[in-house]
């Protein structure tokens, strides 16, 4: 299984041109904070990125406290939100503190590189993820589903940022449940290019049995096929678990104003 994923060159274009759903993530998140009228919420980030979405509830008076697995993107976000913590972690091993919200969006608990077990270890990851939470806490992040498999499959596509150019083929595996993205990064000089290769590989999950596990752990859940007025792409969708208050029986509550 591929280890290296969002390296340096990888990660600046990420933050360059492929941020507008973190971006989204943010404004959802911060109505549904007001909408519950919850000010100065603690949030456990996790696959923070460059830290567009934390930097957006930051600024909405909101703290964060974030983890990816890439130190290049933790350096990034850093230097957008030095008022928030982040720190160079894999989600699934990490001591999730108290906290009011927890967010994975962008895909993050579908990567498969670091050798996780996926589904069970995003399973159990649920279970931490739960016990941290404060009672009537939140959590949202979204899945890619078999729906996500490119038509026609493989699919090449290509992204321009100044300098940098990325081409990625994707391939999706109906029976391993996988989406592979080959990725391949040039930075011109002006007389050569650099080249840089990263294969992401996504776990493809199945909505209703990701609901079924949410809902034994206790949690109540809405899905949305959007962040506010930003359309996740096809085969994605949001949940949004909410832990029930104490004393609350697991009642369907709608988080999303
Ligand atoms: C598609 S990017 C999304 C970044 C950001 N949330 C956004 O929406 O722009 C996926 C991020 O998840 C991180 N990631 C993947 N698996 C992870 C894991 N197990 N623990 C922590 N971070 C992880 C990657 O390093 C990458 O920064």
């Amino acid at each position: 299984m591929p280890d290296h994923i969002y390296g340096s060159k990888v990660a600046q274009i990420h933050s360059a041109a492929f941020t507008q759903l973190a971006r989204g993530a943010a404004v959802a998140v911060n109505k549904a904070l007001d909408f519950v009228n919850k000010q100065n919420a603690l949030i456990f980030e996790c696959g923070v990125g460059d830290g567009t979405t934390a930097a957006n509830l930051v600024r909405a008076g909101h703290r964060v406290i974030g983890v990816d697995q890439s130190p290049d993107m933790i350096d990034l976000a850093r230097k957008r939100v030095p008022n928030a913590e982040f720190i160079e972690a894999t989600c699934y091993k990490f001591d999730i503190p108290k906290v009011e919200v927890v967010l994975a969006v962008g895909e993050v608990l579908c990567y498969r590189n670091s050798g996780h077990n996926h589904p069970d270890c995003v399973y159990e990851f649920f279970a931490k993820v739960y016990k941290a939470l404060e009672p009537g806490g939140i959590f949202i992040f979204d899945i890619v589903t078999l729906d996500r498999i490119p038509n026609p499959n493989p699919m090449q596509t290509f992204a321009q940022h100044g300098e940098v150019a990325m081409a990625v083929e994707t391939t999706g595996n109906i029976e391993n449940r996988s989406l592979r993205r080959d990725v391949t990064v040039f930075e011109g000089d002006g007389e050569s290019y650099h080249k840089v290769n990263e294969s992401h590989e996504l776990y493809l999950f199945d909505k209703d049995e990701v609901i079924s596990e949410l809902k034994k752990l206790g949690f109540s859940c809405t899905t949305t096929l959007r962040y506010a007025d930003f359309d996740l792409f096809p085969g994605l969708v949001a949940i949004w678990a909410r832990k029930p208050e104490q004393g609350e029986s697991q009642v369907q509550t709608n988080l999303v104003p």
